[in-house]
């Protein structure tokens, strides 16, 4: 007998165990911890490759957080290859096209790029549901909701795959071998009870403030500023269907409606900033005296009213370069394992390609027993260096774009006002910059191009909007500009490159 089809004998007499194994003894082949947006969608795509699943989440309840609120095209196409696309309906999710860019009062609208995909299937237009039909459009589309709606109907999935086990529980410890320090599973709390979970392989996707990822590697989340949110009741956005991006004197700040009635406004504040201050009136003060001018007219009655009404909210914005994993029997994942600043939305993009990437990976036919450590970890660096394509460009992006939008310094300014009229100019001068974003465009070359078009672009305009006179000292200080773009953009370079 071959041992591939012995291999396939043991799964079929194994198959109807496999639940008992994971109730009764709490063991499978994978455990996940962290039932979020990436833990969810790896249980329904390793469940749906037949292997048996345990995915352990410390609170079922919806979750109410201001994160994860907008998925961006290349998002919902990696949720449609998990056969997952269905989650974004009947959360009264919003369309969105685009992006609407307010650079001291003056609009841009940046649309996604037409792509040349389209569907082709047998299905007829009307026996499709509206998610199905976006597809057919030749713009791509991203979407944004309530992130709790979205979580709920994930772990729905997660629950009504027969191969995956749902357990609400709180992972405390893992579970290490004393001869070889691989790692066997983890310990939970269930119900106020300790008890244990065991798996060929243990995953990790505890999300921003991973309880386990610090004895897996010595740095820490870098975080600059915090993100204060607000939710918006029938406020008037400039460009409906569009995210906005208000820029002025300040910190970015970002509106989009996630329902029908409801719109989230994020403000960036970075840390120890004087007009947010105890004595300058605290977070309110700011959003009262220094952003609610910077917005929209007819944006800032609804956003005051929040003011008043909410409970306000924050959320540190990390930055976390990702890591190979280098111990046997564990992976970690989203955002355990690699973090960029939200300014840009790009969060659950890369936790959704992941997933597609490293089920695909890690499948039976590639890794038929996922004991076998070492081949585990040759596929694990596979997946590390192979993921680039598309999130070392979002991950750049989001650092680079932030250090402009939130410039500080005459130099940087230099720079956002660059990158706004390069904008300006339209055609591939968006399409490259919006493909980029929503996770459409997966090389990195492009990137680089973009970011030192603007950089020169900014440099022009630098120069000749100087008088005649002053022509001179902007030449020479336009070598400033540029090695500031080279400071901006080389150490997340770097990062990415770090094995
Ligand atoms: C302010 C802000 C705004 C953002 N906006 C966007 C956006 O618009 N679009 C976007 O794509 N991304 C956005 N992101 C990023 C996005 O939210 C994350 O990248 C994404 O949620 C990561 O998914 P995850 O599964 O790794 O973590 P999470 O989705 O956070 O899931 C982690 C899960 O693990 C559970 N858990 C934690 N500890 C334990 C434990 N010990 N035992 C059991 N379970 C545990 C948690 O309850 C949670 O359910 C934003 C981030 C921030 C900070
Ligand atoms: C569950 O796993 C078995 C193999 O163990 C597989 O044949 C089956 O297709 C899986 N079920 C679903 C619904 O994916």
């Amino acid at each position: 007998m071959s041992h591939e089809s012995q291999y396939t004998q043991e799964r079929i007499t194994t198959r109807d165990q496999a639940k008992d194994e994971r109730e009764a003894h709490h063991e499978a082949e994978v455990v996940i911890i962290g039932a979020g947006i990436l833990g969810c969608a790896l249980a329904v795509a390793l469940g749906d490759q037949g292997r048996s699943v345990i995915l352990l989440e410390k609170s079922l309840k919806e979750p109410d957080r201001i994160v994860g609120e907008l998925l961006q095209p290349g998002g919902v196409q990696a949720l449609e290859k998990l056969g997952l696309r269905d989650c974004l309906e009947e959360i009264d999710a919003i369309k969105v096209y685009g992006y609407d860019v307010i650079f001291y009062g003056e609009e841009v609208r940046i649309s996604y790029p037409e792509n040349a995909r389209e569907m082709e299937d047998g299905y007829s237009e009307d026996s499709r549901s509206d998610e199905m039909r976006g597809m057919k459009r030749k713009r791509p589309e991203g979407r944004s909701f309530h992130h709790g709606r979205f979580i709920q109907r994930l772990r729905q999935k997660a629950m009504q795959q027969p191969n995956v086990t749902v357990v609400e529980a709180t992972a405390t410890e893992l579970v290490r071998s004393g001869y070889t320090d691989q790692i066997l599973g983890v310990q939970a709390t269930v119900r106020g009870e300790q008890d244990s979970f065991f798996g060929s392989l243990t995953i990790i996707a505890d999300g921003y403030a991973s309880k386990f990822r610090k004895d897996f590697r010595t740095d820490a989340p870098v975080v600059r500023s915090k993100f204060w949110g607000l939710e918006l009741i029938d406020a008037e956005l400039p460009m409906p269907c569009h995210g906005h991006v208000v820029l002025g004197d300040g910190a970015p700040i970002l509106l989009y409606q996630i329902g029908t009635h409801e719109t989230r406004a994020l403000v960036d504040i970075p840390d120890n900033l004087p007009s947010a201050s105890v004595k300058a009136g605290g977070v309110k003060g700011h959003l009262k005296n220094v952003v609610v001018p910077s917005l929209p007219e007819k944006v800032r009655p609804a956003f005051e009213a929040a003011i008043d009404r909410d409970r306000l909210r924050s959320m540190p914005n990390s930055f976390l370069p990702a890591t190979t994993n280098k111990q046997p029997g564990l992976v970690l994942l989203g955002d355990a394992m690699n973090m960029r600043h939200p300014l840009t939305g790009g969060g659950m993009t890369v936790a959704f390609n992941d997933v597609v990437l490293l089920s695909d990976l890690l499948s039976p036919e590639k890794v038929p027993m996922l004991d076998n450590t070492k081949l585990v970890l040759k596929q694990m660096r596979t997946f590390h260096w192979r993921r680039k394509g598309l999130t070392s460009v979002i991950n750049i992006l989001a650092q680079a774009l932030y250090s402009l939008f939130a410039a500080e310094d005459a130099q940087l300014k230099a720079l956002q006002m660059g990158c706004f009229q390069y904008f300006k100019l339209g055609g591939n001068c968006i399409d490259g910059p919006v493909g980029l974003l929503g996770g459409i465009i997966r090389q990195p070359f492009v990137l680089f191009y973009h970011f030192f078009a603007v950089a020169l672009y900014a440099i022009w305009i630098y120069i000749t909007s100087a008088s005649l006179l002053a022509i001179p000292i902007r030449a020479v200080g336009s070598v400033g500009v540029f090695w500031k773009a080279c400071v901006v953009i080389f150490p997340y370079i770097f990062s990415e490159l770090r094995p």
